[in-house]
This record gives structure tokens, C-alpha cells and sequence, in this order.
């Protein structure tokens, strides 16, 4: 069965000492948690001292973006390799607000992905509507050109193995930072709906694997009941994530009845 994972996407919020004092009570309160993967993803100017305070717990670190060259002159940008030295072993990619305010399209995250599975970082690729795509019924036809191009990026015949390194997060734009979150039957009939494109596109057996996190206004208090859906294996979470109080109850929210 898959097992869930549930990652704290700290967008642009935390000092080097903030983010060590929240991931050192993430760790102390979530080190005995077998059954749900935890992540956080700091802030790039964070992510090696969370990684080194991490080293010796459970809980594994991403980057919330990353660029597709390893080196070059690409003012600004940083690599997939330097992100597995500064010690994360994920990367967010295609997150709704690289979409809405810095450019990414389908095609930058193709090139993304590829590039973090190349340098050996797992993948947590990015799809969801906006509320007007929604409204104008397109969701399914946005979902599937999103999906479109995450696995422009992956090799399928890589095999079983790479499903355990990718993981897709459907997250609803109008959800995002609303508290608008989708209901759980809301959530669910997308995330079955990408299960079903991915045994079409990819694989049975990925379909199968690959877990699929949903995102927008995850709470403590509407955690559980969205992460009792079948094809909901855990959550990627915003403002929530900030304060370990909440982050703690809906990562223990996650773990399978
Ligand atoms: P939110 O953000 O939980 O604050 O809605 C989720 C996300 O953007 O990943």
C-alpha cells in the first residue's frame, strides 16, 4: 500500500533560527511516527541547517522549486545537484504560485522534473485548477494537460521503482491560502481522476504506486476526513505547516486507520 506523506511547503516564511526551532519540535513530537512520511520545505537559505538538524530523524527535507541545468550562468538560480548537497532529497516542482507569478509553464516543469529525477531528488510535482477553470468546467482538461507536462519529464520505462520517487500534489488554486478547501468528494473525484490517467499514460502498476497529495487549506480540523479517501495518500500543507501544533495533528490525521 502506499504510504502517506504529508510535506509542510513553508513558501516564503522563516529565518534559519525559526525554521530550526520549528523542525526541532517537528522532530521531537513526529520522531515515533512510523506510519506517515514527513516532510518540510523550507526556504533555500534554510534547507541545510533544517537538513543537518534532520540527519539523524525521519523527517526528509525539500526545496520548494529548482532549476533544470546543474551549473551554468543562471544568475539566481539553484541546481538539483546543489540541492542534494545542501541535504534535500525532494523537490517541489510547478507549485501553483511558480505558475501564477514567476512564469513556470508546462514545459519548465517538464524540464524540472527531469532534471531533479536525474540528480537523484524525488519529485513532488504540482497540478490544480484555478477557481474560473473550475467554474468554466475545464478542471479535468487543465488537471490533464498539467499532468502533461510533469511526465514530459519521466522516463516510464524506469520502472517501479521511480513511482516511489514521484509524487503528485492536486492542489485547487481556489483553495490555496483561501480556507476554501475542497471538499473531500471534491478532492477525491480529481484524484481518481489521476489515478485513472496514469494507469492510461504511464503504467497499472504506477497508477498503482504513485501517491497523490492534496493541497489547499489542509487544517487540523479537515485533515482526517479528506485523508479517509482512497485515493488521498496525504497533504501538502502552507500556512498550517508554519506552527508545529497544527502541522503535528494533521500529519497524525494522515496516518491509515
Ligand atoms: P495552504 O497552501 O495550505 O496555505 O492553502 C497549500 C500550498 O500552497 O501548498
Amino acid at each position: 500500500m502506499r504510504t502517506p506523506f504529508v510535506v509542510g511547503n513553508w513558501k516564503l516564511h522563516k529565518t534559519i533560527a525559526e525554521s530550526l526551532a520549528l523542525v526541532t519540535e517537528l522532530k521531537n513530537q513526529l520522531g515515533s511516527l512510523r506510519e506517515v512520511v514527513v516532510g518540510v520545505a523550507p526556504p533555500f537559505t534554510a534547507l541545510h541547517a533544517v537538513a543537518k538538524r534532520l540527519e539523524d530523524s525521519s523527517l526528509v527535507v525539500s526545496s520548494q522549486d529548482c532549476y533544470w541545468e546543474e551549473k551554468g550562468a543562471f544568475t539566481g538560480e539553484v541546481s538539483p545537484g546543489m540541492l542534494r548537497d545542501a541535504g534535500c532529497a525532494w523537490a517541489i516542482i510547478g507549485h501553483s504560485e511558480r505558475r501564477q507569478f514567476f512564469g513556470e509553464t508546462d514545459e519548465t516543469v517538464g524540464k524540472k522534473v527531469k532534471a531533479a529525477l536525474a540528480a537523484g531528488l524525488g519529485v513532488i510535482a504540482c497540478v490544480g485548477e484555478t477557481l474560473a477553470q473550475r467554474d468554466g468546467n475545464t478542471t479535468f482538461q487543465i488537471v490533464e494537460q498539467h499532468l502533461g507536462g510533469v511526465f514530459s519529464g519521466v522516463d516510464a520505462t524506469q520502472g517501479a521503482a521511480l513511482s516511489e520517487r514521484i509524487v503528485l500534489a492536486y492542489e485547487p488554486v481556489w483553495a490555496i491560502g483561501t480556507g476554501r478547501t475542497a471538499t473531500p468528494a471534491q478532492a477525491q473525484e480529481v484524484h481518481a481522476f489521476i489515478r485513472a490517467w496514469l494507469a492510461k499514460h504511464v503504467s497499472a502498476a504506477a497508477a498503482a504506486a504513485i501517491r497523490i497529495q492534496y493541497g489547499g487549506s489542509v487544517k487540523p480540523d479537515n485533515a482526517a476526513t479528506l485523508m479517509r479517501e482512497p485515493d488521498i495518500d496525504g497533504a501538502l500543507v502552507g500556512g498550517a505547516s508554519l506552527q508545529a501544533a497544527d502541522f503535528v495533528a494533521i500529519c497524525r490525521a494522515a496516518r491509515p486507520a
